[in-house]
């Protein structure tokens, strides 16, 4: 017993350097897909949220929400149209995109953490026109209807719900500046931007993986550490592929942008948030 309580005040000890750094500087967590399905799961990140407002870290909730916008097309005998691997997004599910983000995925959220004891407030990027987008065009000249690329960040909205003390709940659908209609962005794009816009000291993407593998499929080999100029000769070597390819990018855009460290965390690992932030090990990959 005595052993074991020594190990629980070294490690709120390993804490007090981090705090110190953090406190006052703003975090962007990127959350979505898997670690939101299971409920236990998404107690432990609202637990993170509220453990970090609590000592003073600004920590920026975005959200995506996949599943349960599948859900809700599914239920409503919707039919998805995919277009190379992306969802084709008509006027009917981009209503529904914003409705399910928006309306049912945030304030779940926002309910969930003033439940808990913190304090919390949800925006989407149409609110204060914080994210203003335009109309998706890529170079294999398909249409993917209502799907936009973000253009710009009005950070304002989220810097005064900071200074009010809530830790701001982000739903990623945005402002159409080239038409009128909202648009469905990439979540973890947009959760870069804004972490870019509002100078923060870190962004933390919570994915399905336990962050950059060597090896493919072997935990073991997870990279640590690494720099943001280390990204392309591990894309050569294929160690940075398929869906972590798009990740990374977004890790290093933010770097670019004068985010000071981002985290790849495994989103199915309770705690990942806490433990990264306030360990000198972590839990995932860093890049700096
Ligand atoms: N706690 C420190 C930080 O947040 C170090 C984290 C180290 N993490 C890692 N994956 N190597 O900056």
């Amino acid at each position: 017993m005595i052993n074991n309580n020594h190990e629980r005040a070294q490690t709120l000890v390993e804490a007090l350097p981090y705090i110190q750094k953090f406190t006052g500087k703003v975090v962007v967590i990127k959350y979505g897909g898997n670690a939101m399905i299971s409920e236990e799961l998404f107690d432990a990140v609202i637990e993170d949220m509220i453990m970090l407002q609590l000592v003073g870290i600004h920590a920026v909730l975005v959200h995506g929400g996949g599943p349960e916008i599948n859900d809700m097309l599914s239920k409503l005998g919707i039919e998805s149209k995919f277009v190379n691997g992306l969802r084709y997004t008509d006027k009917e599910t981009m209503d529904i995109v914003q409705g399910v983000l928006c309306g049912k995925v945030n304030k779940d959220l926002v309910t969930k953490i003033i439940h808990k004891g913190g304090s919390a407030i949800g925006l989407c990027g149409l609110d204060g026109k914080l994210f203003e987008a335009e109309k998706m065009k890529r170079d294999d000249g398909e249409d993917y209807g209502l799907v936009g690329e973000i253009t710009k960040v009005n950070p304002m909205v989220v810097e005064e719900a900071i200074k009010d003390g809530h830790i701001p709940v982000v739903a990623t659908v945005a402002y159409g500046t080239d038409s009128d209609t909202a648009y469905n962005v990439n979540a973890d794009t947009a959760a870069a931007k804004l972490a870019i816009a509002l100078k923060a000291e870190k962004f933390i993407l919570l994915t399905n993986t336990r962050g950059i593998l060597r090896e493919k499929d072997d935990e073991n080999s997870l990279i640590k550490s690494l720099k943001a100029d280390d990204i392309p000769s591990l894309v050569s070597q294929g160690i940075v592929a398929e869906g972590m390819l798009p990740k990374v990018e977004c890790c290093a855009d933010a770097i670019k942008g004068g985010v000071n460290r981002t985290h790849i965390l495994d989103g199915r690992i309770a705690h990942s948030i806490l433990i990264e932030l306030f360990t000198n090990e972590g839990a995932g990959t860093m890049i700096c």
